[in-house]
């Protein structure tokens, strides 16, 4: 074999692992670049905030480590699949002008090798991060769900292993059917691999809307075929040789003098839900059936525990123009399943933010990366479109490309100063299709996709002050920003633009008012 010599393929517990050459577990945490916010959003002063990181997770995470070891109670991962492919991301500029480009690509050198050795240095640190009652839940696919499986085995142990999950997959023409015959079936779902880290961790668990016929009370015989003489005894007039009844003889007793005082007392005045409704939704019911069995009551339910078949939701979604997003209902179930409001819920392949997003809006706190500038950018706009938010930062790992300046033009008027934006320099323009370049060219704030001010500037961070960005459908983007100093003075102005390719610059500029 190349590359060096092959590491055992068990481990010291003799558990069957995974082998490929040059397989290590590093995390170099004394070499991690800090954590510095590049934009602030929201108030100085809170103890926490949420933080959207731009840079490669193993860097990210090796620096979170520091203060949230062991702090993570949940953490989601849509991490690449080992596709091969490109995939886009598909801005607009006005109704009709789509500008696309690369967002990422899913193609590690070194094959299957290269990717393992990708995942499992990641996996390792992701379990260092994860809280003793905490879970990881990892999605991929057919190509390399059997592989990730055991890379979690080992890094978690087997007796973590919680589900693995199906999710519906993206929608994909069949080509099978224009076939004589098969080679293969339409790959329908997605997996989805849960482990604990410790196997004693419980979950509040994911519940799914009820069925039609769930959501009607019924009743249901409280016999069945397992045979346990201790489970046999006299009830409601009726016994059993063989089987025996579902509960124990205290509590069916019980519930069939619930029933008796809900006929003698309730019956006239109200059904049994309404009754159950006023008594706390806690009594339960036991009565004889139409064939005289005792059957026990089933009330009616607004929603179930949902098993590991998740195809009644939608993984994907395309709302941000993100090839790759997964759905927000998907995100929903993961959180309530292994979360609480207030947990840290992290996601470090963020990709379009969809995890943060869903976090934000149910109450938990959050940690978000990705290695595309990209995708900080599309996650820091959905965020920006909630109601209500928490305060969060943007880090950026490294300084990132030098940044052009935005040209804007500034007014003052008493203790009123307005910033016009004119345009952003972009370099791309010949990735433009010709008709749409020529707009930009004549009117290059056409070119702005997002643009924000700081209207005390005073260095890294960027404090968020002021914003506008533009929609998925290309419009809603405001070219002056407006702002009223209370008193005297000369103020330092920053202004963060970012044009439709996803280049940032940023200007500063100094005024007097008053
Ligand atoms: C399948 S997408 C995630 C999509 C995401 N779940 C969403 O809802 O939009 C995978 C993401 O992982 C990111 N990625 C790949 N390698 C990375 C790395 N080493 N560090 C951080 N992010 C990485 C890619 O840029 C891409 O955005």
């Amino acid at each position: 074999m190349e590359g060096g010599s092959m590491p055992p393929r068990s481990d010291r517990k003799g558990r069957v692992c995974l082998a490929w050459p040059g397989k290590r577990l590093r995390c170099n945490t004394a070499a991690s670049s800090p954590l510095t916010p590049v934009e602030r959003f929201g108030g100085d002063r809170e103890p926490w905030r949420n933080q959207l990181i731009l840079g490669d997770n193993m860097a990210a995470m090796a620096a979170l480590l520091h203060t949230y070891a062991g702090q993570v109670r949940l953490i989601y991962i849509d991490p690449p699949f080992a596709t091969g492919h490109s995939y886009a991301f598909r801005s607009r500029i006005g109704a009709a002008d789509v500008v696309e480009e690369l967002a990422f690509e899913d193609d590690l050198p070194n094959g299957m090798s290269g990717y393992l050795q990708f995942m499992y240095e990641r996996l390792g640190i992701m379990h260092q991060l994860l809280s003793e009652d905490g879970s990881i839940f990892v999605h991929c696919d057919y190509r390399a769900n059997s592989h990730l499986r055991l890379l979690l085995d080992e890094l978690f142990g087997p007796e973590s292993f919680r589900n693995e999950i199906i999710t519906r997959r993206a929608q994909t023409k069949s080509l099978q059917k224009q076939f004589a015959s098969l080679r293969s079936l339409n790959v329908f779902h997605d997996t989805i691999l849960w482990y604990s880290k410790s196997p004693d961790a419980r979950f509040p668990g994911p519940y799914k809307p009820a069925s039609a016929a769930q959501r009607r009370a019924a009743w249901q015989s409280l016999w069945n075929n397992a045979d346990r003489p201790t489970m046999r005894y006299p009830l409601l007039g009726c016994t059993i040789s063989r089987g025996q009844w579902k509960w124990r003889e205290e509590r069916a007793l019980r519930a069939a003098a619930n029933y008796q005082h809900y006929l003698e007392h309730h019956a006239a005045t109200k059904t049994l839900t309404q009754y159950w409704e006023e008594t706390g939704r806690t009594l339960e019911f036991v009565r004889r059936n139409g064939s005289g069995r005792p059957a026990y009551w089933i009330p009616p339910r607004d929603r179930v525990l949902a098993d590991t078949n998740w195809l009644d939701i939608p993984a994907y979604s395309y709302s941000t123009g993100y090839e790759t997003e997964k759905s927000e209902a998907l995100l929903e179930r993961v959180i309530q399943c292994a979360s609480n409001p207030g947990d840290i819920v992290a996601d470090p392949f963020c990709g379009s933010g969809t995890t943060a997003v869903v976090a934000e809006r149910t109450g938990r706190r959050w940690l978000a990366c990705d290695s595309a500038r990209r995708a900080v950018q599309v996650a820091r706009k959905r965020l920006l479109q909630l109601p209500f938010r928490s305060p969060f930062d943007v880090v950026a790992l490294d300084a990132g490309p030098q940044r052009p300046s935005p040209s804007v033009e500034v007014t003052v008027d008493g203790h009123t100063v307005a910033v016009r934006i004119l345009g952003v320099p972009t370099q791309h323009l010949n990735r433009l299709p010709s008709s749409v370049a020529a707009k930009v060219l004549r009117h290059p704030v056409e070119a702005v996709e997002y643009w924000a001010v700081d209207w005390e500037y005073g260095g890294v961070p960027f404090r968020n002050c002021w914003r506008s960005f533009r929609h998925r459908r290309g419009g809603g983007l405001e070219t002056v920003a407006r702002h009223t100093y209370a008193a005297t003075g000369t103020y330092r102005i920053g202004v963060l633009a970012t044009d439709i390719f996803g280049e940032e610059g940023f200007a500063e500029l100094s005024v007097r008012v008053g």
